[in-house]
């Protein structure tokens, strides 16, 4: 038999957008990957797989990072004191043209890699540098990991640093192709389009990429909408186009394999767009707070049926930790609400829980889940270290462990049924 296994615990997962769903002293059968289902009696014909006990414990899906760039890890808790077009310009454009340094990359990305795989997150799709040869690092180092991850090799053609700034949009896409085709020596990690943003591509780029996207059918990751500045300029630099979103749509880079960060001040057209292709939402809540971006109306968004994930957004974001962005997204939600729109009802516990494993989850397939049929992407938590007065249900304890322990919970996690 292949990779079968039988796993013994208290399992959480999303029954539905906003309820969660607990089984208490329970077997979950995994087979190949696979979960085959959640039991409260073991039928007899499963009898002689392995058993793993994690019985005081609490088992969830893992936690999916939907936006994260990996060159920033470095800098992350550090410039917090400008806003997002500075911000680039002051810290995070010099920090990542070091990664042009093949030795420099490999001990930052190793830091980052290191995390990462302690971390609660069992999936990420990853923003690297404009360089060729340190993503193709960063990617073999995701590898070995044996998380499941995407990287892209991030395009810039203008509005650039001199030092990370591609000649012209032809070099641009020969470099994407040349990333694409090492990406495929590779099992766990795949390649990403990664236009960074609007600000950062020549129109040619832009249509070069959809074009690309278009006849690999690969997966495309971007920023929309974050700060007002930015969108102004790009109504600037792109006055043809009927807005923002209509920038990436126009050329064929939206649709349910694409990932737009943050989404801030979407316009009711723009909303319309990622309706109509499917293109998913990374909500980054403290990226938002720590460059003053603004708040996204989530709550919004999940009334029009988008899809929707969480990211964290290092640097922008100064931690790596999913649980992390759950509870601010859960935060951001009740400023929205007091501050803005006073009938916006904020996130629930379950809600953001669901974001950050089956909202996103969708992303890859079948993921995000604790039920048949979904990979077997789990996180073994531990609680004991929190002590409690009062005895506590399981979604207490997770709750607690969300805004308490954070990743300093995580015990054991598992990708597609094989143990990390
Ligand atoms: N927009 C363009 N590049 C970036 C980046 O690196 N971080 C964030 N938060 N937004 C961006
Ligand atoms: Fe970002």
């Amino acid at each position: 038999m292949k990779n079968n296994f039988i796993v013994k615990g208290n399992f959480i997962t999303s029954e539905s957008k906003d309820k969660l769903k607990v089984f208490e002293n329970a077997y979950l059968v995994c087979l190949d990957g696979i979960v085959d289902n959640i039991y409260f009696n073991l039928p007899e014909k499963f009898l002689n797989l392995k058993l793993i006990d994690y019985s005081d414990k609490i088992i969830i899906p893992g936690l999916i990072d939907l936006h994260v760039h990996a060159p920033q890890y470095t800098f992350r808790g550090l410039g917090m004191d400008l806003e997002l077009l500075d911000w680039l310009n002051k810290y995070t454009f010099p920090e990542e043209s070091k990664y042009e340094n093949i030795d420099y990359a490999k001990k930052a990305y190793s830091e980052f890699v290191k995390d990462l795989k302690k971390s609660s997150t069992t999936r990420a799709c990853i923003f690297a540098t404009m360089h060729n040869e340190s993503s193709v690092i960063l990617m073999d180092m995701l590898d070995k990991t044996n998380l499941k991850t995407m990287i892209g090799k991030i395009n810039m053609d203008r509005n650039s640093p001199q030092s990370l700034c591609e000649k012209d949009f032809k070099i641009s896409l020969y470099n994407t192709i040349n990333f694409i085709e090492k990406s495929k020596a590779f099992k766990n990690c795949s390649a990403i389009i990664t236009p960074r943003f609007t600000p950062s591509c020549s129109d040619d780029l832009m249509k070069m990429l959809g074009n690309l996207k278009q006849q690999t059918g690969l997966p495309m990751q971007s920023h929309l909408s974050e700060n007002k500045n930015e969108i102004e300029w790009v109504k600037s630099l792109c006055p043809t186009s009927k807005n923002y979103a209509d920038t990436y749509n126009r050329v064929g880079l939206l649709g349910e394999n694409s990932i737009l960060a943050h989404c801030v001040y979407c316009t009711q057209d723009e909303v319309e767009i990622l309706k109509a292709t499917r293109t998913y939402i990374a909500h980054c809540p403290q990226s938002n707070i720590n460059l003053a971006s603004g708040i996204a109306p989530i709550r919004y968004y999940l009334e029009k049926g988008l899809n929707i994930g969480l990211g964290s957004d290092v640097a922008g974001g100064a931690n790596l930790s999913m649980f992390r962005a759950i509870t601010d997204a859960i935060g951001v939600s009740k400023l929205y609400m007091s501050i803005i729109e006073n009938d916006a009802k904020p996130l629930s516990f379950s809600e953001a829980f669901y974001l950050a494993t089956a909202g996103a989850g969708k992303f890859f397939g079948n993921v995000g889940k604790l039920e048949k049929g979904y990979k077997f992407d789990a996180v073994i938590l531990c609680d004991e270290k929190i002590r409690n007065i009062n005895e506590l249900n399981l979604i207490q304890r997770l709750e607690r462990i969300a805004y308490h322990m954070e990743d300093r919970a995580v015990f054991e996690k598992y990708v597609e049924g094989v143990k990390i």
